[in-house]
């Protein structure tokens, strides 16, 4: 009874020029395994649940892509929209049409994008809050130690009692530096890694509740799931849809919210100075991926092409990114500058 959706139809921004809207980052091989991190992804749950159990949802643009990289995948195992509206009306769509398939279903709910290092203790912490989910009616959240200020993610304050699947207080998304460093302080704060665990019926109930539009929607065509008139009825739905997150529509409202800490070598790598983190560094401190010679650099990260040689004395704190024909060069405390010059700038993606 247990079914994972994949949520891939990010687009990235980011991690730009390396993650393009033509080919987003969880499409890349972005450690070099041969493997994509969607690819990665999917194997992750082998064990969890049957791999016709495991959706795809994704924007139709990359129906190829996705397609190419998972061709075991059956036709009802990939979701396409028409039209991004980000997690909430991704994860609304999924769960209500593995509802109507299985009303019973328990749900995992993961982005494609992430790395787990740790793979089976990460296996550990989703059967334990699948336990929880298969006696309750409750979402649950995977929590993860912060170790910086980041204003990238969700911040969970939780009650600190004995309990492995514990009760949270607050649900902060994306909180203002100011906010970020006294959570931190605090201490009984972690990051919400946006894996998320629970039955067909709690998140329907918390859709219909918080998000009562999208419920609406979604409710009136689930007859048409697994027919020929589901793409017209999602057609029709995702132009109705507004645009929200899962974390801003429904976490942060919901009382019924429960996390599991763990620590299994994970990495949002949203950013270029995520991948920075997780990388090996040279005796420089530098991130180096590509045909290289540096002198006098120290803390930066190259990632060119490896037909290319590249060159460089003296630089100090910057990316050096070539991908597809674009290539970056920005300071690498800057790089959340690069997102809004990408995102107001259309040509440039
Ligand atoms: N299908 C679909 N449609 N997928 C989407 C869409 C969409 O419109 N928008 C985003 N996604 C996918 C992304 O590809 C990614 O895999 C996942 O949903 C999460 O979206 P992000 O855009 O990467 O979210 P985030 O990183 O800013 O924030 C979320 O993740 C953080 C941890 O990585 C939140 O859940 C935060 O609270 C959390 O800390
Ligand atoms: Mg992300």
């Amino acid at each position: 009874d247990t079914y994972v959706v994949i949520m891939a139809g990010g687009v990235g921004t980011r991690f730009w020029p390396f993650s393009r809207t033509s080919y987003p980052k969880q499409f890349h091989d972005v450690l070099g395994t041969g493997k994509s991190l969607l690819q990665q992804t999917v194997e992750r749950f082998e064990g969890i649940c049957p791999y016709e159990n495991i959706y795809i949802v994704t924007s139709h643009e990359y129906k190829n892509l996705v397609k190419q990289q998972l061709p075991a995948l059956g036709h009802d195992q990939l979701l396409l929209e028409p039209h991004r509206r980000n997690t909430a009306p991704c994860v609304a769509y999924a769960s209500y049409k593995i509802a109507t398939q299985n009303p019973n279903a328990n749900i995992i709910v993961a982005p494609a994008d992430h790395i787990i290092l740790k793979e089976e203790l990460f296996r550990d912490t989703i059967r334990i809050a699948l336990a929880a989910t298969r006696q309750e009616d409750i979402l649950v959240t995977l929590g993860i130690q912060p170790s910086r200020p980041d204003t990238g993610y969700g911040y969970i304050q939780y009650i600190p009692d004995k309990r492995t699947v514990k009760k949270v207080k607050t649900f902060t998304e994306k909180p203002q530096l100011e906010m970020a460093i006294q959570f931190l302080e605090s201490g009984d704060f972690v990051w919400n890694a946006g894996i998320f665990v629970w039955n067909a019926q709690a998140i329907r109930q918390a859709v219909k509740k918080h998000l009562p539009e999208i419920a609406e929607i979604f409710e009136e065509g689930a007859h048409t799931f697994f027919t020929d008139q589901e793409t017209p009825f999602i057609h029709k739905a995702y132009s109705h849809c507004g645009s929200i997150s899962i974390d801003n529509g429904i976490m942060e409202k919901a009382d019924n919210v429960h996390v599991v800490l763990s620590d299994f070598g994970w990495s949002d790598l949203g950013t270029w100075k995520s991948l920075y983190e997780i990388s090996t560094r040279d005796e420089n401190d530098n991130v180096v991926e590509g045909k290289v010679v540096l002198q006098n650099t120290n803390n930066c990260i190259i990632k060119t092409p490896s037909d290319k040689l590249v060159v460089i004395n003296g630089l100090e704190g910057f990316i050096v990114a070539e991908y597809d024909g674009v290539l970056l060069i920005c300071r690498k405390d800057e790089e959340q500058k690069v997102k809004e010059l990408v995102s107001e700038a259309k040509h440039l993606d």
